[in-house]
């Protein structure tokens, strides 16, 4: 007979609905004809479906099988086709009545022996089955954490086939999975390296509190060996605690990407993302055949963090120019274009010349003036124009190297970050924006008030320094935050005055 279930395309970070429609006959026997545009992993699920059915004592009869994937004219790619086309044969076998699956979803891929495999994408089918009002979505037992995220919808993991066919005869009825709360989550914080250990760099590590506070994009510039890379990489241990919709996004975008660490629901830390400077365009902005997140997305509400930051190709470094701006990278397909969120604090470092001394008062730079210039004109106007705070990051001296004593633990840092992004929340409550960084001319203008000593040191400041509008307006922004910083609601002349250090040494 001819059976009809439902499961989804995930398209981007959205779903589509698929209709899998199997009916047998019509032909010769043993012929398993899959149409509706289906790719390699979706032709192959014929082999795994046969095998997993046979192995579950589930034998698909002779006649020929013909499988319809709806609506004709969507690509249906990887294998979480496997297991609605099992279930619409089981229909079609008269093994399981029609009525039993009708107003469910089903995706999951199957191994030969009929159990089933994790799949991607579930947390977006969870909330298309939501939306579309599904009242059951059937889930691999490994998504089913990930899928169980979103309520209103019963979430079912499966082990395997006979068992789901088993629950839909009626014989042995599977319980919906209930959510459990696990808290690991301090945990992780603290398991991040921490910046107690690493000694003087007060002015850097200053600017990482102000860049993690605000969600600004830094650029530490210094000799090899000062520090910048470890620097970075603590960058984790201060950052914010994610709200509950910031945890969503970005676990949505992992759970497409394939990348949701097994038996783990949610992605609760913020991400800090450090691809090598040889990575693909493709890999770093998204793409491919099926478009899927790249790397400045997988940075979504986290860290980007590009070491070595010259060393990126030129055509790379262009594409983060959008991002930058919107939060958002758009992706060109054949027939339409897909968006996927992009919204991360940029973290970049540079030696200031190809020998890396130039800036160092106690070694010889070797590099030719052309060779400096060559350099630092690697990365373009527009790119260093979205930076908002530029440091130098110095050689520690010898005697602060080899003392004993630690400098202030993350946590404590971490606690002043919270704090002053708590207050940005509450700031832009009714507005689509998170932190001082995303702020526009008007918004500036409205939660960047200045005392008029204040804005008597901008206006010689913009004179003397010769500062574009751009620039002003990023200065009253990270002033906004080091005003956060210390809980007060007034931008005073000490938060610009320190905001002014943080100019790029060129290109203003
Ligand atoms: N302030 C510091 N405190 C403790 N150790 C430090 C400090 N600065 C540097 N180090 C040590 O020096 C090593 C090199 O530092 P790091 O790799 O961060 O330098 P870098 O600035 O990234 O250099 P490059 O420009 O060559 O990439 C670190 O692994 C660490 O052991
Ligand atoms: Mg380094």
């Amino acid at each position: 007979m001819l059976a009809k279930v439902k499961s989804v395309a995930v398209v981007g970070l959205e779903c589509e609905e698929v209709e899998v429609e199997t009916d047998f006959g019509g032909g010769r026997g043993g012929l398993f004809v899959i149409v509706g545009l289906p790719d390699k992993a979706v032709e192959e699920s014929k082999e795994r479906i046969r095998l997993a059915l046979r192995s579950s004592g589930l034998n698909i009869p002779r006649p020929k099988i013909n499988v319809n994937l709806a609506p004709a004219d969507l690509q249906k790619a990887g294998p979480s086709y496997d297991l609605p086309i099992a279930v619409a044969l089981l229909v079609s076998m008269d093994e399981v009545s029609q009525e039993s699956v009708t107003g469910s979803l089903f995706v999951g891929e199957l191994a030969f022996d009929g159990a089933l495999r994790h799949t991607n994408g579930v947390l977006s089918t969870t909330i298309f089955a939501k939306q579309k009002g599904y009242k059951k979505l059937f889930v691999p037992r490994v998504n089913a954490k990930e899928a169980v995220l979103i309520d209103g919808v019963e979430v079912y993991a499966i082990d395997s086939i006979s068992q789901l066919a088993a629950h839909l005869k009626g014989k042995q009825t599977i319980a919906p999975f209930i959510k459990s709360d696990d808290d690991e989550f301090t945990e992780e914080i603290e398991s991040q390296a921490d910046m107690a250990h690493i000694k003087g760099q007060e002015h850097a590590k200053r600017a990482i509190e102000i860049a993690a506070a605000g969600g600004h994009n830094l650029l530490m510039s210094g000799p090899p060996g000062s520090g910048k890379t470890l620097l970075a990489r603590t960058i984790p241990s201060i950052l914010p605690t994610m709200a509950m919709d910031e945890i969503l996004e970005v676990t949505k975008i992992y759970s497409v990407a394939n990348l949701l660490p097994k038996e783990q629901g949610l992605i609760k830390l913020r991400p800090f993302r450090a691809p090598h400077h040889t990575s693909s365009s493709a890999s770093l902005v998204g793409g491919g055949n099926i478009p899927r997140p790249g790397e400045i997305s997988l940075s979504h509400r986290g860290v980007l963090f590009l070491d070595e930051f010259p060393e990126f190709p030129r055509t790379v470094l262009e594409n983060l120019r959008q991002p930058l701006e919107d939060g958002i990278i758009t992706i060109g397909r054949a027939k339409t274009t897909l968006t996927f969120p992009a919204r991360f604090i940029l973290v970049a470092s540079q030696n200031p010349c190809p020998c890396g001394y130039s800036s160092d008062p106690d070694r010889e730079c070797t590099c030719s003036p052309s060779q400096i210039i060559k350099y630092a004109q690697k990365i373009s106007g527009p790119i260093l124009d979205r930076i908002d705070i530029h440091i130098e990051v110095p050689r520690v001296e010898f005697e602060k190297l080899t003392g004993d004593q630690l400098a202030e633990p993350s946590k404590s840092i971490r606690d002043r970050v919270q704090k002053a992004r708590d207050i940005q929340v509450e700031r832009f409550a009714s507005e689509p924006i998170i932190t001082n960084s995303e702020m526009s001319s008007e918004q500036i203008k409205k939660h960047c008030p200045i005392d008029s000593p204040t804005s008597e040191l901008l206006r010689s400041a913009v004179i003397q320094l010769h500062l574009s509008a751009r620039a002003y307006h990023r200065i009253l922004k990270l002033g906004r935050t080091i005003a956060d910083l210390e809980g007060v609601t007034q931008i005073q002349s000490a938060h610009v005055a320190e905001a002014l250090q943080y100019r790029p040494k060129i290109g203003e």
